[in-house]
């Protein structure tokens, strides 16, 4: 399979933040957010494997600033490493206020998508090429934040045995 750069797989998405997206505060809520974010990323995940694609996993999504209502919100995806069938993806959250340009960058994560067919059987995906150093250094340190998660399956696995109703 032919191998891919991490930029063929580069999503953007900017949009103002208007009032239904945003809670008594006025700014943005998280479960809104939460959802653009595995939009973008499966987006990603899809443009790299060009196969439809699950969402296996979440990391933890850290809201680091509000995103107020009035301000543009910009989101970037795109794949940082490979295994075999899932493709982890790092997804940013940055905030501009249109009047001065200050940008800020919001919320952050990394999600895993596996590739599918039609029938739910698992897809081999193409291998990565990370070019630059940015690029490099996420596709460097994702093995060890995939034991990590492998890790976190299995504890999820065992607290659904010990809690199942
Ligand atoms: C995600 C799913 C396809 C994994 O398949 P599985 O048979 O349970 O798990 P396997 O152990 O065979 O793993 C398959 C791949 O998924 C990866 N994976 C599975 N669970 C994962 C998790 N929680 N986090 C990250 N990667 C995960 C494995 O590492 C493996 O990747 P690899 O082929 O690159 O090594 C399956 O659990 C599923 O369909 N879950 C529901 C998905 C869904 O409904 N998402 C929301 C709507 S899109």
């Amino acid at each position: 399979m032919e191998a891919k750069t991490v930029s063929q797989s580069k999503t953007v998405k900017a949009m103002l933040v208007l009032p239904p997206d945003s809670n008594a505060l006025g700014t943005m809520f998280g479960g809104q957010v939460m959802s653009y974010i595995d939009d973008i990323a499966s987006i990603a995940a899809f443009r790299h494997a060009r196969q439809q694609v699950v969402t296996a996993s979440t990391d933890s999504v850290d809201f680091l600033r509000p995103i107020k209502v009035g301000s543009m919100v910009c989101m970037e995806a795109f794949v940082t490493w490979v295994h075999k069938t899932s493709m982890e993806v790092y997804v940013s959250v940055i905030s501009e206020d249109l009047k001065s340009g200050e940008r800020q960058v919001c919320a952050s994560s990394f999600l895993t998508f596996v590739a599918i067919d039609e029938k739910g059987k698992r897809l081999e995906v193409p291998p990565l090429i990370p070019e630059s150093d940015y690029e490099k250094d996420l596709y460097n340190t994702a093995e060890a934040r995939f034991e990590r998660r492998m890790e976190r399956r299995l504890q999820s696995r065992k607290m659904a045995e010990k809690y199942r109703t």
